[in-house]
């Protein structure tokens, strides 16, 4: 059977992943797009109905991404949210200018038409939430307001005989009382769409289209031991058995005993793996170095290197397969660079081998998912808990945990500072609780004094949050208790760390990791 599916056209939001996941949610598939891809191969695609993200920019700007006008002529019903309003506003001659204030947060939404099909069994009042700077001013006659606020004259509008809608305000936001109401009569009433997409459904379509593309190729993983990278190895291993080759490489960046760690679990589980040791070629390679940015390309250099040295060994290998999720992509996407801004030049996209030049195809069976549905799927492929609800560790390793120059002596102090927290982490019953908890090794040295000696060691951060989805976080609020404890112990076992410090900002401004 044909699944139903809708097509979301991205021009740069912040929220654009989270429309396609409150879709899926609803049990519809997305295909998440660049704003610039042709209509026609959108119609190649025949999907049910479109919807027009939100993104940082002015529809007035020079260069700022719009769309052909032709999308309004194919018949399919458009959703256009926030900026995607405005350009849809902007392009049926509407005005739209600066408002004097950027509104941001909630807002009270009156809708003015409550026959409008998009407002369906919603209140004539609720919350939304807004986060613009531009307001549509006026609208084409083709259009007819559908709601306000009481600073947005025109906070949603409709087409008086297209499906065409448009919203000012975030219904993909969970902030907006009614917002997957307002997706919910867009998916199913409007774009007539039929709920058939669940995650047993994902694994067995992912599975079939693995075996089909890879035929009787091989295949090459880089598998980190994390989870996003079982299951991605797990998905193509049940597809093509052992035409799979999984590589992990051992760094020297990795946390204490990973390596055994992974070797038993895999075994456990029946996945065959290559371990590579590449200690002394990364490390060589990094000493001396402080920039992060020179540090990740230093990484991401020599796993293509270590991968290209493996991949000659494999006859027939024709495709590269990498655990990217849907996070990995949005931060660092070329596209998005352009479009949003661009953080850091990170994650699996970042710092794994250029298919390319290795000249291999990309398997990503999990680029569009979160990592709570990564979890999910782990979960119905029988993972052990272990698995599924380790937190993530980042691809380079410790070495964007010890700010400035890395050496042997560094990472040691780290790995048994981590090992340490970990330990109490699970004492004290709180792993899963939070996201994610580390070590981070500062360049900074203080004085100290233990048992009447002066001591003059590394200062270093415990950096500790919680995360939806490594968006955004907030720093976990601790209990003293368990934070005089990991201090303690670290600055007793571990030789070389006389200061711990607890690291309170929130994500953003700050990122997760320090660098
Ligand atoms: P930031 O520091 O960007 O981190 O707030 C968000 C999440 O991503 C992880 N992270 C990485 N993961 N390669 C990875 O695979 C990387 O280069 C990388 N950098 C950050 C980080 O640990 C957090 O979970």
């Amino acid at each position: 059977m044909k699944k139903d599916f809708l097509c979301i056209l991205d021009f740069g939001s912040q929220y654009s992943h989270m429309i396609a996941r409150r879709i899926r949610n609803l049990g519809v598939d997305t295909l998440l797009c660049d704003y610039d891809t042709s209509i026609s191969h959108i119609l190649s695609k025949k999907p049910k109905g479109i919807i027009l993200s939100g993104g940082p920019f002015s529809v007035y700007e020079n260069g700022s991404p719009l769309i052909s006008k032709k999308i309004f002529q194919l018949d399919i019903p458009i959703l256009g949210i926030c900026y995607g309003m405005q350009i849809i506003s902007f392009l049926f001659g509407g005005k739209i200018e600066k408002s004097k204030f950027k509104e941001y947060g909630k807002a009270y939404f009156i809708i003015d038409h409550s026959n409008n099909n998009l407002f369906y069994g919603i209140p004539k009042k609720s919350i939304v939430w807004m986060s613009h700077f531009d307001q549509v001013k006026n609208i084409s006659k083709k259009f007819q307001i559908i709601g306000h606020t009481s600073s947005c004259a025109i906070a949603a509008f409709s087409h008086i005989n297209k499906e065409i809608y448009a919203v000012q305000f975030h219904p993909e936001v969970k902030n907006t009382e009614f917002g997957m109401s307002i997706l919910k009569n867009f998916v199913f009433n409007i774009c007539k769409c039929t709920s058939n997409w669940d995650l047993k459904n994902f694994i067995q379509n992912a599975i079939d289209k693995i075996k089909k593309r890879v035929d009787k190729g091989k295949v090459i993983l880089g598998f980190s031991g994390g989870v996003d990278s079982f299951v991605t190895a797990y998905i193509i291993h049940k597809a093509i058995g052992n035409s799979l080759n999984c590589i992990f490489v051992d760094t020297g960046l990795l946390l204490k005993k990973e390596k055994e760690r992974i070797s038993i679990l895999c075994q456990k589980m029946n996945l065959p793996i290559k371990i590579i040791d590449a200690k002394n070629r990364f490390l060589s390679r990094l000493t001396g170095v402080i920039d992060p940015e020179i540090k990740r390309k230093i990484i991401g250099e020599e796993f293509l290197s270590v991968f290209y040295k493996e991949s000659e060994k494999i006859k027939n290998v024709k495709f590269l397969a990498q655990g990217t999720i849907y996070s990995d992509v949005i931060e660092s996407s070329s596209k998005k660079e352009k479009l949003s801004y661009s953080i850091k030049s990170h994650h699996n996209v970042g710092g794994l081998p250029d298919p390319t030049f290795m000249k291999l195809k990309l398997i990503e069976p999990l680029k569009e998912l979160f990592k709570d549905e990564v979890r999910k799927i782990g979960q119905k492929l029988g993972l052990p808990e272990e698995i599924l609800y380790r937190h993530p560790f980042p691809g380079p390793g410790l070495s964007i945990r010890i700010i400035g120059e890395i050496n042997e002596k560094k990472i040691s102090i780290l790995k048994e500072a981590e090992s340490i927290l970990l330990q109490e982490l699970k004492n004290y019953n709180i792993y899963d609780s939070v996201s994610q908890a580390f070590i981070v090794l500062l360049p900074v040295k203080s004085v100290g004094v233990m048992g009447d000696k002066r001591t003059y060691e590394y200062a270093a951060v415990l950096r500790v949050i919680n995360t939806e989805d490594f968006m955004t976080a907030t720093f976990s609020h601790l209990s003293y208790d368990f934070l005089e404890k990991v201090s303690n112990r670290i600055i007793n076992e571990v030789d070389g760390i006389n200061r711990m410090v607890y690291d309170i900002t929130s994500k953003p401004p700050s990122t997760i990791e320090w660098e």
